[in-house]
């Protein structure tokens, strides 16, 4: 059975490619195969004549195996705004999602899905990452970035994800905010606040590391 995990966040720059990416690390460091996807990603440059975006093709890099671009990231916009209004010309179909979900789980022994933004990031005029978490109904991780406000936020996000019957697994803090000096203390606060486990704690580094140790109740 593969494991697939959904990484949401407490908002949009909360290190939800870095959690994703030291997650794809941890069960890599398990000798398991490990694939990434980012369904839809807004903010993205040309490369060989295809919209692509930088957290997706770290995501891709990450992988044990090579995954077709299309396949990881079908939404790929443009615009650094949020989805619904990047992709009005090509909006985001759960329907897709869902199929290339499906093929990459079957392809590995773990699929880590990185969302966009927060947990109601519209992803079309319709619907959000929440209905698109539903339709994948699989585990999810919640990123908080370790700054003043984000007990509200993430107290918040994890009601949201309570209140539409979804199994939110752990949270994972991010110390992305160097002028933040509270942490310990922020930390303490949220562990007796969130009824859900702390997974791993990614310390404020100035270079990418991905070396987060985690704590799962499987391992
Ligand atoms: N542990 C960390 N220490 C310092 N900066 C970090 C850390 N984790 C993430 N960042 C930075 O925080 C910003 C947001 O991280 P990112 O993973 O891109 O967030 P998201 O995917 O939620 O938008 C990026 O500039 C990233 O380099
Ligand atoms: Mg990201």
């Amino acid at each position: 059975m593969t494991q697939v995990y959904f990484v949401t966040g407490t908002d949009t720059n909360v290190g939800k490619t870095w959690a994703t990416i030291a997650l794809m690390q941890h069960f890599k460091n398990k000798n398991q195969s490990v694939i990434g996807m980012k369904p839809v990603a807004s903010g993205c440059e040309k490369i060989n004549g295809e919209w692509q975006n930088s957290d997706a093709l770290a995501i891709q890099k990450m992988g044990s195996l090579f995954v077709d671009y299309s396949l990881l990231n079908p939404y790929a916009y443009e615009l650094p705004i949020s989805p619904h209004l990047a992709g009005k010309e090509n909006p985001a179909n759960l329907e897709i999602i869902f199929t290339n979900f499906k093929t990459l789980q079957n392809l590995t022994d773990v699929l880590i899905i990185e969302g966009a933004g927060g947990w109601y990031t519209p992803l079309n005029e319709s619907e959000t990452i929440e209905d698109l978490a539903k339709k994948l109904n699989v585990p999810i991780i919640l990123v908080v970035s370790i700054k003043l406000g984000c007990i509200n936020h993430a107290l918040l996000t994890l009601q949201a994800i309570k209140n539409a019957n979804l199994n939110c697994i752990g949270w994972i803090a991010v110390c992305n905010d160097a002028n933040f000096d509270c942490i310990d203390l922020t930390i303490e606060s949220l562990k007796s606040r969130l009824s859900i486990s702390l997974l791993g704690i990614s310390p404020y580094s100035t270079t990418y590391n991905p070396l987060i140790e985690f704590t799962f109740e499987s391992d």
